[in-house]
């Protein structure tokens, strides 16, 4: 199964820019390069709007109309939850409850679990006891191998802006993750950088954004600016052997292909 995962689309309305990222344009490559690639879906882990705006969603729902595969979403801190039900088609947000806009995906070879990280009041993220036990709730249902995506990581990435402070709630989320043997790999955005970290015995990666690339130095507290970056992905494979093979892809600054010899 080959999932593609695309992060902080940070689109804004028609006739509006976002400083000089031209991201809904930037989301227009990425929908092509991943058609060309015939994934089995799309997951989009969350700021799909850049101001929480229903004309944002419905500017990005429309460009990711454009994908072969069918492609789901989850909300990040740019978005707003009603904004996400009234633009997004209901088949990409199939959320049940009102409170938060939590899903499972049952296919053949996976579980998908999207859960919604947000809080208005919490621009880094919160988990409440509902929403972990929503989790849990969904992980015992079924011992077949589970991706869990979310827009905010639930540890530290050495960034100061999104560490400070930290996901609320990541003790109740990792108290549940721990316990989850079959969770494969947790998938999230918000930091508009390619890492990656064990946390809690599970692979946490997060997604480069749609080429507004955090300006992250490791040895600076500075980093509120962001590089005008190649739009870029992930892509995650679950394989014949049982394992989630993860590559990044960065559009524009190839050349190529060349021979080896
Ligand atoms: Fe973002």
């Amino acid at each position: 199964m080959k999932i593609a995962q695309i992060s902080d689309l940070h689109v804004v309305a028609e006739g509006k820019t976002l400083g000089v990222a031209p991201m809904a344009e930037n989301l227009e490559k990425v929908v092509a390069h991943i058609n060309g690639l015939r994934p089995d879906l799309v997951l989009v882990s969350g700021d799909i709007a850049d101001t929480g705006r229903v004309a944002e969603v419905v500017r990005a729902a429309g460009i990711l109309a454009g994908l072969k595969a069918p492609f789901y979403v989850t909300a990040g801190n740019h978005d707003t939850r009603g904004a996400l039900r009234q633009g997004m088609p209901a088949a990409a947000l199939p959320a049940q409850q009102t409170a938060h806009l939590s899903y499972a995906l049952d296919l053949p070879e996976l579980r998908i679990l999207a859960l919604d990280s947000t809080d208005p009041d919490a621009p880094n993220g919160r988990i409440c006891t509902a929403r972990a036990a929503w989790l849990e709730a969904e992980l015992a249902a079924s011992k077949k191998p589970t991706l869990i995506f979310m827009h905010h990581p639930p540890l530290k990435f050495s960034v100061d802006e999104t560490d400070r402070p930290p996901l609320e709630g990541a003790d109740v989320l990792g108290a549940v993750v721990a316990k989850h043997s079959h969770i494969v790999r947790i998938l999230c955005g918000h930091i508009h950088l390619f890492a990656q970290a064990l946390w809690q015995g599970k692979l946490v990666c997060t997604a480069p954004s749609m080429g507004m690339r955090l300006h992250w130095n490791p040895n600076s507290k500075a980093v509120s600016s962001f590089l005008r970056a190649s739009p870029a992905y992930l892509w995650h494979m679950h394989n014949e052997d049982g394992q989630i093979i993860t590559h990044a892809f960065s559009l524009d600054d190839v050349e190529g292909p060349f021979e080896f010899s």
